[in-house]
């Protein structure tokens, strides 16, 4: 097995000579060979034949000279052998047939082995590791309990998640019982996902920031704990990210992870002392920067860098994922300029 790179010495807050950068959805619609293959394939095509997440996984890698691949599936496919009826509508995102609604829903859930149900990822992260240049790592990653439950309730995306918060607040006991079964399910998905060759794994809390922090510590970061837990049990760092956290940073790093990743709505530095320096921290450029010109991307590339001020422990990422309309050249002027720096 070759050293290991910037990357991982970065999650392990190891001088790692030059900070290692990589994005979030950085397999994705911006790049003319996804959307080629997109003309022939659904997203959920692509997720269930190894063969195919394997190439829009390694597009990335070829294009902007990232330091990690992050798998291409999805966070919401544990929902098809939940049961759930798991489609993305063309330009609409993602639709849940059945919908949670009630205690009744979580009871009939049916249990799901990931290393079985979803052996179609572990597939596919074998073929990753086994094509990737010597030194870049795979991440693998999963949707956390709270952001999984919130498509599972809502049925699709949500603009305030009052359907989410109304069953949190209504049927408590239901709530708990689901986000255990999910914790249990994503900890298991996770460390199944590190045996078949991740080196990292991801946990995505994209949307937990809409709760106010005295639920978050109630009704989430149990199950969020959990799921880490398990998910470190592999032997391989966890970065466990969201967005919108400003308003409860010290409760989210609480729950777990090596590395804590934020968004743009914190400024890094005030973030890491937050997070505490027995953390990695990652991010967080906007990625609407992008859509900019040059010299913005540059300042603000820069003005991370410099707030993370050659510190041990920060990988370079946006904030949330790369947006469709992103020109490549603007990525490839991050990766240039992070590790050029
Ligand atoms: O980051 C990567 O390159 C790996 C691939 C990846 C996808 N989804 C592929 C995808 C990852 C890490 C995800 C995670 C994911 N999926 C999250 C958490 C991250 C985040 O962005 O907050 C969430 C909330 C989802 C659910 C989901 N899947 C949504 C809301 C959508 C629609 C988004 C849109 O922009 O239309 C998807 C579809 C999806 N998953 C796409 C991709 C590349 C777009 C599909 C397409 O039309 O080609």
């Amino acid at each position: 097995m070759p050293a290991d790179g910037r990357f991982l010495k970065a999650c392990r807050r190891e001088q790692a000579g030059g900070t290692p950068v990589w994005f979030m959805r950085q397999a994705g619609r911006y790049m003319p060979e996804y959307r080629a293959l997109r003309r022939r394939h659904s997203i959920l095509d692509l997720c269930h034949h190894p063969d195919l997440a394997a190439e829009v996984t390694l597009q990335p890698i070829h294009r902007l000279g990232v330091d990690a691949a992050i798998l291409f599936a999805d966070i919401l496919l544990p929902f098809e052998p939940l049961g759930l009826g798991l489609s993305f509508a063309e330009g609409e995102g993602p639709q849940i047939a059945r919908p949670i609604r009630s205690a009744a829903d979580v009871a009939a859930l049916p249990p799901v082995d990931p290393l079985e149900d979803l052996a179609y990822v572990l597939e596919a992260i074998r073929h990753v590791v086994a094509a990737l240049p010597a030194g870049i790592p795979l991440i693998g990653f999963a949707g956390a309990p709270f952001t999984l439950a919130s498509y599972a309730i809502e049925g699709g995306a949500s603009r305030g998640f009052a359907a989410t918060k109304r069953f949190m607040h209504t049927e408590p006991r239901a709530w708990h019982a689901l986000l255990e079964r999910l914790a249990e399910l994503v900890g298991r998905y996770l460390a199944a996902q590190a045996e078949a060759g991740a080196r990292a794994l991801q946990l995505f809390d994209s949307w937990v920031g809409c709760l106010a922090p005295e639920d978050y510590r109630e009704y989430v970061q149990p199950h969020s704990r959990r799921a880490i837990e398990l998910a470190r049990a592999a032997g391989v760092p966890v970065i466990h990210f969201a967005t919108d956290t400003a308003g409860f940073l010290e409760d989210f790093a609480a729950a777990g992870g090596d590395v804590i990743g934020v968004d743009w709505r914190i400024p890094l530095d005030v973030a890491w002392q937050r997070i505490g320096s027995a953390r990695a921290i990652q991010g967080n450029l906007d990625p609407a920067v992008l859509l900019g010109p040059l010299s913005t991307i540059e300042t603000r590339t820069r003005d991370i860098l410099a707030r993370a001020g050659g510190r041990a422990g920060h990988i370079f990422n946006l904030g949330h994922g790369v947006l469709p309309e992103t020109p490549v050249e603007a990525l490839q002027a991050v990766v240039e300029l992070v590790h050029g720096q």
